[in-house]
């Protein structure tokens, strides 16, 4: 029988499951058995690798995580284990492998084109940096569940009357914290896109304090400050309360949102559609909301979907000149 692999790979991310389940049903139903890699590319090194059936992926539709494990392989860069993978691959007889990861996933997956290994690479990692899509799965799931923590933690702050410090993930992008700023009315965001220094930081605390607002929320993105150190220096020189608050891996857990939900649906069965069609290395996308394919070794080239345009916006709303 023709066999379908799949893995998943790098930080998890909500919707992995979904879309894992999406490829199992969709296999089976073009007649294709499919193939499982435990956790990432570590499972196509190892050889780790089992057969995955309708009925295990009961249930997991709506559940975060990865039923088969996700993980982030640093031998995976060396190409004598690359080869390794590739074999093992061969080895497993499948007509292609779906790989359902980020950034890093991609670079995997351009790697194993280069030796041969016919591949389908689809995003899922909640920062949104595959810049081959709108929208990587988990990306929307994060940005609610980052909204929500910040909507709790604007509420308690502005009882006390504390100014807020609160970092979100991304790695080196501000998705979330740009789209859970906006959505949660934050009154700064920091993205590396657009790196605001201390003093930056501390004229638009001043004004904001100055204008009444008790409790300003700063939303962040990781990996720019220590928030904690940020934090304390702002209440000394302030002389004014503030908490710092990490989102950390809150953010990354839980069910999927609908919008992730249906996104899984969407690049499951296209993924398995290119292999009946005989379409390899590319990976799927949504573009203006309709799937597309990009060449992986296009994809991999390709540079950040940054949503320019909408921090733009939350700046015009929230550009200190523009208080009354
Ligand atoms: O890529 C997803 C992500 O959650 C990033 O936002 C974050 O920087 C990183 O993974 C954390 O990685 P780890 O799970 O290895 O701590």
């Amino acid at each position: 029988m023709r066999k379908i692999g799949v893995l998943t790979s790098g930080g998890d991310a909500p919707g992995m499951n979904a879309c894992l389940k999406t490829v199992v049903e969709m296999s089976y139903n073009y007649g294709y058995e499919c193939i499982a890699f435990r956790r990432g590319y570590k499972g196509l090194i190892n050889g780790d690798y089992y057969k995955i059936t309708k009925k295990d992926v009961e249930g997991i539709f709506n559940v975060g995580g990865s039923l088969i494990y996700s993980a982030r392989s640093s031998d995976f860069k060396d190409i004598k284990y690359q080869k390794i993978a590739a074999e093992n691959v061969a080895k497993s007889g499948i007509t292609a492998l779906i790989v359902i990861g980020g950034n890093g996933t991609y670079l995997g997956a351009n790697d194993l084109a280069k030796l041969g290994v016919k591949v389908i690479a689809i995003p899922a990692t909640i920062d949104n940096d595959v810049h081959s899509t709108e929208s990587s799965l988990g990306f929307d799931s994060a940005v609610n569940n980052a909204t929500n923590m910040i909507d709790n933690i604007k509420q308690t702050m502005q009882a006390n009357e504390r100014i807020s410090l609160i970092e979100c993930m991304g790695r080196y992008g501000g998705n979330i914290a740009l789209y859970s700023a906006m959505a949660s009315q934050a009154d700064i965001v920091a993205v590396p896109e657009d790196p605001l220094d201390r003093e930056h930081i501390y004229r638009f605390i001043k004004d904001q304090l100055e204008h009444g607002n008790n409790s300003p929320t700063l939303v962040v993105a990781e990996k720019q400050y220590n928030v904690y150190q940020l934090a304390r220096d702002i209440e000394h020189d302030f002389n004014h309360e503030c908490r710092a608050v990490i989102l950390g891996y809150m953010q990354r857990g839980g069910r999927p949102t609908v919008k992730d939900r249906i996104s899984a649906i969407r690049y499951g069965v296209a993924a398995v559609e290119c292999i009946d069609a005989g379409i390899f290395n590319v990976a799927i996308g949504l573009s203006n909301d309709k799937i597309i394919t990009t060449p992986i070794a296009e994809a991999v080239q390709m540079h950040s979907n940054f949503r320019q345009d909408l921090y733009e916006s939350f700046k015009l709303l929230n550009n200190p000149r523009n208080k009354a």
